[in-house]
């Protein structure tokens, strides 16, 4: 239970009489049920930075009116509410509700982070996502003061999503190498919500996904809640990942193989068109489709990446996901599957049952972006600064992680997979960090049992916090070790 409310210090009410009151508050309004469990008087008095007398002040005082009760061992729970006594009906359980939701919660971790994400005071070393400055916000307010929209670009865009959109994509994915028509692409909302389409429209309760570990896909849980089974496979082992897939579908045939080959989440791995080639080789032998994951390959810096596993598929087995979250804006919302037709008809047929369409005025401005020289160009303002903040984060990095830890000299994305020489990467390491008001990105949220890396962004974090929070990290680190 996250709890973004603190105490008002300045306030004529003592501290504890806030805190009382405001625990009624969440009682009698239902949103603590009767069975919540309350965090720990820890980490109470830490979230609302009081002391822990406080807390337990404040928490005997709604023990003694039948609010709140502890179970020795267990902790503090609702255990009344006003509301219940007054009306003398229950509520629904929602904690049962909540438990048996199909969809999988995030991993605690995550959650952790999503939450101190808003906190402007948190240094974020881990974040995927470009810095505000690096948003091209003014130019996309110009664009949207000299646009015009006719009444039907606002209403809801048809299944496969505005057309413009769709034939300018189609002519920038031509750029790559991809060739895709306008009818075998789809609009969709950033490409998360690809993943969450392919794994509800294609595949079948308990079917086995195949996928490239340490992973994206272990951070989030699309096909997870739609009752797949995920095996990872590494890159770094003896057999190649296409040998790999070559054993695993002998014994039980695979559904897919999931990959992210170039600038890679987290790894930031590409692979070379050789190994992509082999991929596709193995995978056409064995009818495996590739989700080709590909939301970074504008990214590149001195060299460009090899072209998309898309590109060289003639057999139509890759299906290629895009998105505008990591060069344009992620608040967009605004991503693409190319794929063969019936698939795309089949994904755009759920679309429309899930959400009836993305945005129509981030299709609109995405589409003007394309359209005219707006985007190549903002991609290579971004190339630039991606460089000089990479090389400014190798440099922090020479400074201080000398000894402390490995790392690969990122050529484009977001991302260093930092290997410490020591297996210290738990949640102690994530605490302690948080403690000095430091984010990480732990290696466990993208491969299970990852005790090792941290993956850094140098894409987020400003150039002061940078420096303060390299330098912080690895004087806990060193402490750690
Ligand atoms: C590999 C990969 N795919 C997809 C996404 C989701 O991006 P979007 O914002 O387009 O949904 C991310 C975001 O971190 C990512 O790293």
């Amino acid at each position: 239970m996250f709890i973004e409310w603190r105490p008002n210090r300045p306030s004529n009410q003592s501290l504890h009489q806030q805190i009382v009151d405001w625990m009624k508050q969440q009682i009698t309004r239902g949103e603590w049920p009767v069975a919540t469990k309350l965090p720990s008087q820890r980490s109470l008095a830490d979230s609302f930075g009081v002391n822990r007398s406080t807390i337990i002040t404040a928490i005997d005082e709604l023990i003694a009116d039948g609010l709140l009760e502890t179970k020795v061992g267990s902790g503090t729970f609702v255990s009344n509410n006003t509301w219940n006594v007054l009306v003398s009906s229950k509520q629904p359980d929602w904690k049962n509700y909540v438990r048996n939701g199909l969809h999988e919660p995030n991993l605690k971790t995550i959650q952790d982070i999503n939450q101190y994400e808003t906190d402007t005071a948190i240094i974020r070393l881990g974040t995927g996502e470009l810095s505000p400055s690096l948003l091209p916000t003014k130019k996309i307010e110009k664009t949207l003061q000299s646009t015009s929209f006719d009444a039907h670009s606002l209403g809801y865009s048809e299944p496969k999503g505005d057309k413009r959109l769709r034939q300018c994509i189609s002519v920038y994915l031509e750029t790559k190498g991809v060739n895709a028509s306008p009818s075998s692409l789809m609009i969709v909302s950033g490409g998360l919500q690809a993943l969450q389409l392919i794994s509800v429209g294609l595949l079948q309760k308990g079917s086995m996904v195949l996928h490239e570990s340490p992973s994206y896909l272990n951070s989030v849980h699309p096909f997870q809640s739609a009752g797949m089974h995920l095996v990872g496979l590494s890159k770094q082992g003896r057999e190649s990942i296409p040998t790999q897939i070559k054993r695993i579908n002998g014994r039980k045939k695979a559904s897919l193989f999931y990959t992210v080959p170039t600038f890679n989440n987290p790894t930031n791995t590409t692979w070379t068109k050789e190994e992509r080639l082999n991929l596709l080789s193995i995978c056409k032998k064995d009818q495996i489709p590739i989700i080709e994951d590909d939301v970074y390959s504008d990214l590149w810096f001195e060299k460009e990446p090899p072209l998309p596993i898309k590109s060289l598929d003639t057999d139509g087995l890759v299906l290629h996901i895009g998105s505008m979250s990591k060069t344009l804006s992620p608040g967009l919302r605004i991503g693409w599957i190319a794929g063969p037709i019936t698939v795309i008809e089949r994904l755009a047929d759920i679309k429309m049952q899930m959400d009836y369409g993305s945005s129509a005025l981030s299709q609109h401005l995405v589409a003007e972006w394309l359209a005219s020289d707006q985007y190549s160009k903002h991609l290579e303002w971004l190339r630039y600064k991606l460089i000089v903040r990479r090389d400014f984060t190798l440099t922090l990095l020479n400074q201080y992680f000398k000894g402390l830890a490995e790392w690969q000299i990122p050529q484009g994305g977001f991302y260093i997979w930092l290997k410490l020489c020591k297996p210290i990467v738990n949640p102690n390491l994530f605490k302690q960090a948080l403690k000095e008001n430091i984010l990480l990105n732990p290696g466990y949220i993208y491969e299970p049992n990852n005790n090792t890396h941290l993956r850094l962004s140098y894409s987020y974090a400003s150039e002061e916090q940078l420096a303060y929070g390299i330098q912080t990290l690895s004087k806990i680190i060193r402490r750690l070790i």
